[in-house]
């Protein structure tokens, strides 16, 4: 029987209700790359994901984009059902994954009795409408904000963050900036390889209101197009850099570039909650250490209680190798969250590269290796991209590889 806790709506219903659910939900498994909607068939029932993952795309001007992706928890059909539409995107299923559909009238009952459940189910309608209908497409799109965090070091979050942001530069032509959010001791400059004579710090006493022109004068440009906003060079200035300007940087650069990336240092204080709360993606990074894990479960259930929502939040399992001694399957369940993207261990490419201050990602010895496909991956996900079947391939090999199916 599947768990019902890892749906943050059902713990807004009494317990009677969930016995009775199991009853009036019905439960399917479904093979790699199955469709299980297509746009403008009529949804007549909320998805929620049980096991694997789930792309939802929508074709707009004949071009097919992918808005967001479900793992297990999320759900699928409130903005359809509550504004009476017929399906609004299609949905696929990538590995082996199952679904649980709950019938419509059941679904607004609750809404109609149970105001914790008319809340969730708003929240993700707000959220969703705005992706989701015709309109929302044919605006103007402000770029992504994604963020690499975790509250212990040695993740990977700033060879991570470095080496996806200098791909979707260089590969996939992308506007991009990235942030070195660790305020005191940075680690992008040494990381690129960059000059380090402009930083935010100068940023501190401009005349307000900031412009773009201001911090554009103290981005520095990476040899793969991408522009960096550097920490200060002293670590005591770190205290002088306040969440609110820094919100205002983001907001000012996310209207344009495609992409700000952001690399965060390793705590959690109002700078951090800032960053979170503005981001559009947070990459929560880890490696498959038993401190690691319990870490980021209590991480992730404060993201909860913060209401920062659950599909804002990708699980990045990096230096993943074959005998890890614990298995990916079960830190799911424990974390009750899908990994997304497995990064595989490579000191020999990674290593080098830091102290050459030349990302991997453009570096010869990465090429045909595990790391590049993986990066690749993680930045097709980033732009929306469809997936391109030999990624999808290499991911489930990767899962192979390290025998994590
Ligand atoms: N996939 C990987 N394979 C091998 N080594 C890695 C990998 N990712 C990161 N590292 C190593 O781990 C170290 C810590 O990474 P870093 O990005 O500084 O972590 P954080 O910013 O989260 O503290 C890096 O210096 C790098 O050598
Ligand atoms: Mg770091």
């Amino acid at each position: 029987m599947i768990d019902f806790k890892i749906f943050p709506f059902f713990n807004t219903l009494p317990s009677r209700e969930i016995e009775k659910l199991k009853k009036l939900c019905r439960f399917k498994k479904y093979t790699s790359g199955t469709i299980i909607m297509r746009e403008k068939e009529a949804l007549n029932e909320l998805i929620f994901v049980v096991e694997g993952q789930l792309t939802v795309t929508k074709t707009h001007r004949e071009h097919k984009n992918t808005l967001f992706s479900l793992d297990p928890g999320d759900t699928y059909g409130e903005v359809e059902i509550l504004n009476g539409t017929p399906a609004l995107a299609t949905l696929i299923g990538y590995q082996e994954f199952q679904v649980m559909y709950m019938p419509k009238d059941v679904f607004l009952r609750f809404i109609g009795l149970y105001p914790g459940f008319a809340k969730e189910s708003r929240d993700i309608y707000t959220r969703r409408a705005f992706q989701l209908l015709e309109e929302g497409l044919s605006k103007t799109q402000s770029g992504k904000v994604i963020t690499f965090f975790n509250v212990k070091g040695g993740a990977g979050k700033s060879v991570i963050a470095a080496n996806a942001a200098v791909m979707l530069a260089r590969y996939w032509k992308k506007k991009v900036v990235l942030l070195d959010m660790n305020l005191a001791f940075g680690d992008q400059g040494i990381l690129l390889g960059l000059p380090q004579d402009k930083h935010i710090h100068k940023l501190v006493d401009e005349r307000p209101p900031l412009k773009l022109s201001h911090i554009e004068n103290q981005l520095t440009t990476h040899s793969s197009g991408l522009k960096v906003l550097l920490s200060p060079p002293l670590p005591e200035l770190a205290e002088t850099i306040k969440p609110l300007l820094v919100e205002q940087i983001v907001e000012i650069l996310r209207a344009n570039y495609d992409f700000v990336i952001i690399d965060t240092h390793n705590q959690l204080s109002d700078l951090e909650l800032k960053i979170l709360e503005i981001s559009d993606m947070i990459m929560l990074m880890m490696t498959m250490e038993l401190t690691f894990i319990k870490n980021t479960k209590l991480l992730l259930d404060l993201l909860q209680r913060l209401k920062i929502p659950r599909d804002k939040v990708k699980v990045v399992l990096n230096r993943a190798f074959k005998s890890m001694g614990l298995e990916p399957a079960k830190v799911e369940k424990s974390l009750r969250y899908a990994i997304s993207h497995f990064i595989p261990s490579e000191g020999n490419i990674v290593v080098p590269s830091v102290n050459k201050g030349a990302p991997f990602v453009l570096s010869k010895s990465s090429e045909n290796t595990d790391i590049l496909m993986a990066m690749k991956k993680l930045c097709a996900t980033l732009t929306g991209e469809e997936f391109e079947k030999g990624t999808w391939n290499m991911f489930s090999l990767l899962k192979e590889v390290f025998g994590l199916n």
